[in-house]
C-alpha cells in the first residue's frame, strides 16, 4: 500500500489523496478482523486494533519491536510463507482460511483462522498482509457443544440405568418378602434345633438387609420433585453410606463416621442431599482406587446456626492449579467416557439451592476434604417420618 504523498499534482489532488488515505487507515484500523501487514523482512507496517487486542502488544510495540516471524510458534512463519508462495492454497501468493496458532505477548497460544496474501510490485514480493480472526471463542463453543453431547448421552444412559435399577429392585421385592415369610413360618411352626434356628435367623437377617437395599434403591431412583422439609443430615449420610458400603469398590475402604449427636435439622430435599453426598463419596472412593480411608464428620458450627459436614479421603489430593476448577461443569480429569465432570457442579448447585456453601481443601499427596455447610432451620422435624 502506497501511503506516500504524491509529489506531482495540484493541491486539490493532494487533498483528495489525504482524505482517501485517512479513510483507508480508518478502514483497516477498525476492521472486525485482525489485520497485520509486514515488509519482506518481516518488519510490521500495519497492526490494527483487533490485532492489538488479540496479541496484547500496543500498536507502537508491534511497529517498533516485533517481527512478523515472532508471532508464530516454532518457525511456523516459514511454513506460512511456503504455503503462500505455492499454488495449492488459493493460488500463488494467496492463502485462504488457514488454521494456525500464533503467540500472544504473554506467551499464550492463540488459534486463528488466517487469510493472507503476498503483495507484488512488478513481479517482486514487497510485503505480506494477513487478515485473521481469533478462533478461541468458536473453539470454546464447539468444545462445550461436544461435551454437552457426551453429557446428554451419559444422562440418557444413567436414566435408563436408573429405570432398570428401579425395575430390578421392584422385582426383587416379592421373592424377598417370600423368603422372609417362609423362614419365619419355619421358625415358628417347627421345633428346631438351636443350630438350625441360628442359621434361619441369619437367613432372615440377610433377607432383611436385601429388602433394605431394595427400598433404598427404589427411593434413590424415584423421581421426586423438590421437596424442602426439615431433615437430619446424619440420616442422609447414613443412608447414602448404607447403599454404597456393599459395593465392591468399597471393600478395602475403611469408613470412619463421626456424626454429631442430635444435630439441628436443615431445610432440605432429601433426594438432593443424598445425591450430593453420593457424588462426593463416589469421587473420593474413586480416587483412592479401592484402598484407603473415608472419613465423614458432621457437627454444629460454633456460631451454631449452621451444620457442617466434612468428607475426607486419603487419595492423591488435588493440585493447586486445578482446585479452582473442580466445581465447574464439564471439568474432569477422568478419561473420556469415565467422567462427565458434572458431579461436582451438581453438588455445587444443590448446595446453592439449600443456601449453603461448599469448599474443597487439598494437599497433593495428603488427600482431599470437602466441607459443606448448611443453615439450620428453626422448624422442628416435619418430613422424616414420611420417609420411613
Ligand atoms: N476426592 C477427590 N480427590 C481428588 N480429586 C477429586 C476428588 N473429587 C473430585 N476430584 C476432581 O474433580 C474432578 C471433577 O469431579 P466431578 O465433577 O465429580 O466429575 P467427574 O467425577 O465426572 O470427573 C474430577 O475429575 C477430579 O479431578
Ligand atoms: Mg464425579
Amino acid at each position: 500500500m502506497d501511503f506516500d504523498i504524491p509529489t506531482r499534482g495540484g493541491l486539490e489532488e493532494k487533498l483528495q489523496w489525504t482524505r482517501t488515505n485517512a479513510f483507508l487507515r480508518n478502514l483497516i484500523h477498525s476492521a472486525v478482523d485482525g489485520i497485520i501487514a509486514a515488509d519482506i523482512k518481516g518488519k510490521i507496517l500495519t497492526f490494527n486494533i483487533v490485532a492489538t487486542e488479540v496479541f496484547g502488544y500496543t500498536k507502537n510495540e508491534a511497529l517498533t519491536n516485533l517481527n512478523v516471524r515472532d508471532i508464530y510458534p516454532n518457525n511456523k512463519a516459514f511454513e506460512v510463507m511456503r504455503l503462500l508462495r505455492s499454488e495449492e492454497y488459493g493460488g500463488k501468493g494467496k492463502l485462504r482460511s488457514y488454521q494456525t496458532d500464533v503467540i500472544g505477548k504473554n506467551g499464550k497460544i492463540i488459534p486463528i483462522s488466517l487469510n493472507a496474501a503476498i503483495i507484488y510490485e512488478e513481479g517482486r514480493e514487497v510485503a505480506t498482509i494477513g487478515f485473521f480472526h481469533d478462533m478461541r471463542e468458536e473453539l470454546r463453543i464447539k468444545n462445550v457443544l461436544e461435551k454437552t453431547h457426551i453429557q446428554l448421552m451419559q444422562a440418557e444412559k444413567m436414566s435408563s440405568l436408573g429405570k432398570l435399577a428401579a425395575d430390578v429392585a421392584h422385582q426383587l421385592n416379592n421373592p424377598l418378602a417370600g423368603i422372609t415369610l417362609f423362614a419365619k413360618l419355619i421358625m415358628e411352626e417347627y421345633d428346631l434345633e438351636e443350630g438350625v434356628k441360628e442359621d434361619l435367623s441369619r437367613i432372615l437377617k440377610d433377607a432383611k438387609r436385601c429388602l433394605d437395599i431394595v427400598k433404598e434403591l427404589l427411593e434413590f431412583t424415584r423421581q421426586t420433585g423438590h421437596l424442602m422439609r426439615p431433615h437430619d443430615v446424619n440420616k442422609a449420610i447414613s443412608r447414602t453410606l448404607f447403599l454404597l458400603e456393599s459395593q465392591a469398590l468399597f471393600q478395602n475402604i475403611d469408613i470412619e463416621k463421626d456424626l454429631g449427636f442430635s444435630l439441628p435439622f436443615v431445610q432440605a430435599d432429601i433426594q438432593q442431599l443424598k445425591h450430593l453426598f453420593m457424588n462426593i463419596i463416589l469421587n473420593a472412593v474413586h480416587v483412592m482406587e479401592g484402598k484407603g480411608k473415608l472419613t465423614v464428620k458432621s457437627y454444629l458450627l460454633p456460631d451454631s446456626n449452621r451444620v457442617c459436614i466434612e468428607i475426607s479421603d486419603t487419595g492423591p489430593g488435588i493440585s493447586e492449579d486445578i482446585l479452582p476448577y473442580i466445581f465447574e461443569p464439564f471439568f474432569t480429569t477422568k478419561e473420556e467416557g469415565e467422567g462427565t465432570g458434572l458431579g461436582l457442579s451438581m453438588v455445587y448447585d444443590i448446595v446453592e439451592n439449600h443456601g449453603g456453601n461448599i469448599k474443597a481443601r487439598s494437599k497433593p499427596g495428603e488427600g482431599t476434604t470437602f466441607i459443606v455447610e448448611f443453615p439450620i432451620t428453626a422448624k422442628a422435624n416435619g418430613g422424616d417420618e414420611s420417609e420411613e
